[in-house]
């Protein structure tokens, strides 16, 4: 069921689309007015292709397709379902959802897990106060964390017994099912089906979202064994690769830059020193949702990895991931010990404060670890050093920083500033070749469907395919064609699944007289498929607007039908055919 039409319409007139994107995205209006451009926040892209329209209060991505309206928007960048969305632009606009008139079950179950994580991460931290585990206790002041910093991260212990979280959770009204959605409890199926707590024996880091919910937990060990951490696996409330760790105290901290480090205790220890602008992933290398997440929040971040092999790796990979974001990086060289918390441990936060301060820019980062490949001394190798760190250089974005390397490298080197602009000219020239073939490759995919993910038929059929957008737009224009259409124009005319189930949607909406928005159409389409959708109905340019050209493509479908089932009836057998003119005879 839907939330009710009436909600909906005032929802939307009281949100306006471009006060709600402007606050994720930076928006420059063009000169016309009332269309505004930006970098789009669903792909990565230094040239902005995401469109915002006043007129028709939505959005659209030339770069990856996405496009819908301000609830998709919310859905998709908060990584809402419907209903959540709608209740946050409600909130947004201090509106009361309706009780009833809408299918919350999905919601209701989420609300459940959410529930069943808070209760636990209670259940941890007063069974890390109870007297019977002062072993765990002592294993977390012997770390050196104050009880201030458990209370304040929630921290706890997860007793050694395969039942003591369920029966607690039980107690308190929750049944296993529940838990086992929550990944609070595993299922054996051995001999019967059989639960136990997920968590044993473990020090309990509850993560919580930017909204304040706890949606996970990690759970370390408190010795050397294996596996070190248990984690929440994903749910329906939490997704690994999207959440970052601290990220709720973080964003309020006054810093304007976040400290990246690699682990839940790195960053426990490098907010109780007073950095409170720290931040990790959870149990995963970064990813780009990761960074986006980051991005609403700050420009800049300082990576603060391990030194160990594995985390100069990750330091490389985070690197690029952070700069395609558009966030500026710099990178903090661990001396002195393995990670924060040991320098802090071992040398006090003052150290931690000095490495930060020095930390170097990732530009004077990428040209070390380039110089560090070459010989340097000798010309052959000079060279190569040379046309690397060029090639490396003409890739910033920013002319006064290309040219400020260009000449630190110049001198370094002893070689003309000149040649090395040449150079990286070059390069540039090549670069942009490149990414143009790529483009108009894109591009030609997609109009004649041989890379259409929403539409996959349109490869099987282009021609038709275009016919039925045509119509598609016309009608979503000029919703008063549809009178005079109506008797030839029936979703069977259409030949790609995906037109005929839009075609479907939207004759059903003209039949019974109601608008056109795009949320009669989300019940029944995913949030990429309404992209799909704001694109044939505000973007789509390649019409005329005429009921005569409309009149053509549905004659075209006609015929086109007419012969495909021609084709169909001389590929049958002898016998296939014999049966189906008996059939019509009958
Ligand atoms: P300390 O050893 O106490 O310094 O803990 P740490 O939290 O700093 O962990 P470490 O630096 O070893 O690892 C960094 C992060 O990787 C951890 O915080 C976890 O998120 C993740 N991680 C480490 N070990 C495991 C593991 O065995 N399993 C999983 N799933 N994740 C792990
Ligand atoms: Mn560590």
């Amino acid at each position: 069921m839907a939330i009710n039409d009436a909600f909906l319409s005032e929802l939307k007139m009281r949100t306006d689309i471009m006060d709600l994107v402007s606050s994720y995205v930076s928006l420059d209006s063009r000169r016309q007015g009332r269309t505004h451009k930006g970098l789009c926040p669903f792909h990565n892209e230094k040239t902005p292709s995401f469109m915002v329209y006043e007129d028709t209060q939505s959005f659209y991505c030339f770069g990856c397709g996405a496009g819908g309206d301000a609830i998709t928007f919310t859905m998709k960048i908060e990584n809402l379902d419907y209903i959540e969305a709608v209740k946050l632009l409600a909130e947004r606009a201090g509106m009361q959802l309706p009780q009833d008139g809408y299918d919350d079950s999905l919601h209701q179950k989420k609300n459940r897990i959410l529930a069943a994580n808070r209760e636990a991460a209670r259940f941890f931290y007063s069974c890390l106060l109870d007297e019977k585990n002062s072993h765990a206790l002592k294993y977390f002041l012997n770390r050196g964390l104050t009880p201030q910093t458990i209370k304040h991260f929630g921290l706890g212990y997860a007793p050694d017994s395969w039942d003591s979280l369920i029966k607690h959770m039980r107690s308190k009204g929750f049944s296993v099912n529940e838990l086992y959605e929550a990944d609070l409890v595993k299922k054996s199926t051995k001999n019967g089906e059989r639960f136990y707590d997920n968590f044993r024996n473990r020090m309990m880091t509850p993560i919580i979202d930017i909204r304040g919910n706890v949606i996970g937990f990690g759970g370390r060990v408190l010795d050397d064994s294996k596996p070190k951490y248990v984690n929440t696996a994903d749910t329906l409330v939490y997704k690994k690769s999207h959440e970052v760790f601290a990220m709720n105290y973080a964003k309020n901290s006054k810093e304007d830059f976040f400290i990246v480090a690699e682990g839940y205790m790195d960053v426990i220890a490098l907010h109780q020193a007073g950095f409170t602008n720290a931040v990790a992933c959870l149990g995963t290398a970064l990813t780009q949702e990761q960074a986006r997440l980051m991005k609403r929040y700050t420009d800049e971040v300082v990576l603060s990895y391990d030194s160990d092999e594995a985390g100069q790796k990750a330091t490389k990979r985070a690197m690029q991931i952070f700069s395609d974001s558009g966030i500026k990086v710099r990178v903090l060289q661990l001396r002195g010990g393995k990670d924060p918390d040991e320098i802090i441990k071992k040398h006090g936060k003052e150290r931690f404060k000095s490495l930060l301060d020095g930390a170097e820019n990732d530009i004077e980062f990428n040209l070390i670890k380039i110089g560090e490949k070459y010989d340097i001394s000798v010309s052959d190798g000079k060279m190569s050093f040379l046309k690397e760190a060029a090639a490396f250089l003409a890739e910033l974005s920013s002319p006064i920083e290309r040219e400020t390397y260009c000449l630190k490298l110049a001198s370094m080197t002893e070689v003309p500033a000149d040649a090395i602009r040449q150079e990286m000219k070059r390069h540039l020239g090549a670069v942009r070749k490149k990414a143009k073939k790529e483009l108009f490759n894109h591009a030609r995919n997609i109009s004649n469907g041989t890379e259409d993910k929403i539409n996959p038929d349109k490869k099987l059929y282009p021609k038709q395919a275009k016919a039925e957008e045509i119509i598609l737009t016309s009608l979503f224009r000029n919703p008063d064609f549809y009178r005079k259409l109506k008797d030839d124009l029936t979703p069977d005319l259409f030949f790609t699944s995906f037109n005929k189930r839009v075609l479907a949607v939207l004759l059903d909406l003209l039949e019974n007289g109601r608008d056109l928005e795009m949320y009669s159409f989300r019940e029944k389409f995913s949030p990429d498929e309404i992209g799909r959708i704001t694109y044939l109905s505000d973007i789509f340019n390649e019409i005329s607007d005429t009921l005569e050209e409309c009149r053509e493509c549905i004659e075209m479908l006609k015929k086109a039908k007419d012969k495909k089932s021609v084709n169909e009836v001389s590929a049958m057998s002898d016998e296939d055919f014999a049966n189906m003119f008996k059939n019509i005879k009958k």
